[in-house]
């Protein structure tokens, strides 16, 4: 079964025995499909929950978005394999919740659980610290930009452009997906937020006394990446994926870029390019992960640390020490 939660707002003034007409043939039209659910009006808007067999909901879904009596129809939530139903005594049953307000506990409960599986999804889709901020009640977009001292980390996939050549969408699409998964992961693991996927590529981040775990999440990645196998051109064994890996501390701006219609909650700064420009320089370095010498200093009691010399990485102006961790997993094997 599949059960549909909606909103739309009244494209009429509606009176109250229309909406009581309306839910009574509904009521008749849903026995014979074998539907139940509810219908909820405040304010000029309906809020109606559906449930039944998968294939008439649909089609009665379908239906009503067509109806011209309402407008503005936007699902809460949708949910496939539904065992049990929350009305299975009513075919459709209508509540007026600004002259029966009695109505209102049942149909906030049910209206706060479809907006708690709401949450996980905006979780899953931005960044840890929206949700974070919605549950304690703060509005994310009123949050003034903050200057602070964070570490950024990005990670991407090395000749990420000539396999997505070579290989099928469909793979490429799959290892991106682990990679993505591994980075996470690490980085999940060692206390940091991942704060955006942009293309092959992660940027995160991890609190300015965390260097340790920094570091340790990108070796944890390596490791992992190196064991990704990689689909090559016809008649070639796989090879195993590559990643390089950047790291830089210092301070930044986080907080909401963006216009009116569109925000982005990130971190922006001198740090962030700094961090992007050596993961890029790990490509011709013979190691896959490069930091700065302030992060050198912070985690060379953890990890034996390498200087790479002194580079000058695209768009800046000072030439910098790089170092990296002097281990087998951070260090280049030779091309076979
Ligand atoms: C807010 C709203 C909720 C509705 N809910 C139902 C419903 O649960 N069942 C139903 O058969 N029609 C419902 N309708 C009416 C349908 O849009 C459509 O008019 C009706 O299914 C047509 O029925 P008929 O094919 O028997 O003429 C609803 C309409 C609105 C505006």
């Amino acid at each position: 079964m599949k059960r549909i939660l909606y909103v739309s707002h009244f494209s009429h003034d509606w009176k109250s025995n229309e909406i009581q007409n309306l839910a009574d043939k509904a009521a008749q039209n849903n026995r014979e499909l074998s539907i139940t659910g509810m219908l909820l009006t405040f304010e000029r808007l309906f809020f109606q929950i559906i449930e039944g067999p998968e294939a008439g909901i649909a089609s009665l879904f379908n239906k009503i978005c067509q109806d011209p009596r309402h407008c503005e129809i936007a699902i809460i939530q949708t949910e496939a394999n539904v065992q049990n139903r929350l009305f299975k005594d009513w075919h459709m049953r209508a509540f007026d919740l600004d002259r029966n307000p009695d109505a209102l506990e049942y149909s906030v409960k049910v209206l706060l659980r479809s907006l708690l599986g709401n949450f996980e999804l905006i979780g899953m889709y931005n960044h840890p610290g929206i949700l974070e901020k919605i549950k304690a009640g703060i509005n994310p977009a009123a949050i003034a930009p903050a200057r602070i001292k964070k570490i950024v980390m990005f990670a991407d996939i090395v000749g990420f452009s000539k396999l997505s050549e070579e290989i099928p969408v469909e793979s490429v699409f799959k290892i991106v997906t682990s990679f993505f998964e591994i980075v996470t992961e690490a980085v999940k693991k060692h206390g940091g937020a991942v704060e955006k996927f942009i293309g092959d590529c992660v940027m995160a981040s991890f609190s300015e006394n965390s260097a340790r775990n920094a570091i340790g999440a990108g070796l944890d990645i390596l490791l992992n990446t190196s064991k990704i196998l990689v689909p090559v051109t016809a008649g070639n064994s796989p090879e195993t994926l590559a990643c390089g890996i950047g790291c830089a501390i210092g301070s930044l701006i986080q907080g909401n870029v963006g216009s009116g219609d569109r925000l982005d909650y990130t971190i922006l700064g001198d740090t962030v390019n700094t961090a992007q420009r050596l993961e890029q320089f790990t490509r011709i370095l013979p190691f896959s992960l490069a930091m700065t010498s302030e992060l050198k200093h912070a985690v060379a009691d953890f990890f034996p640390c390498i200087s790479l010399g002194v580079h000058d990485l695209k768009g800046k102006q000072t030439s910098v020490e790089i170092f990296s961790v002097d281990c087998p997993v951070a260090r280049k094997q030779p091309a076979k």
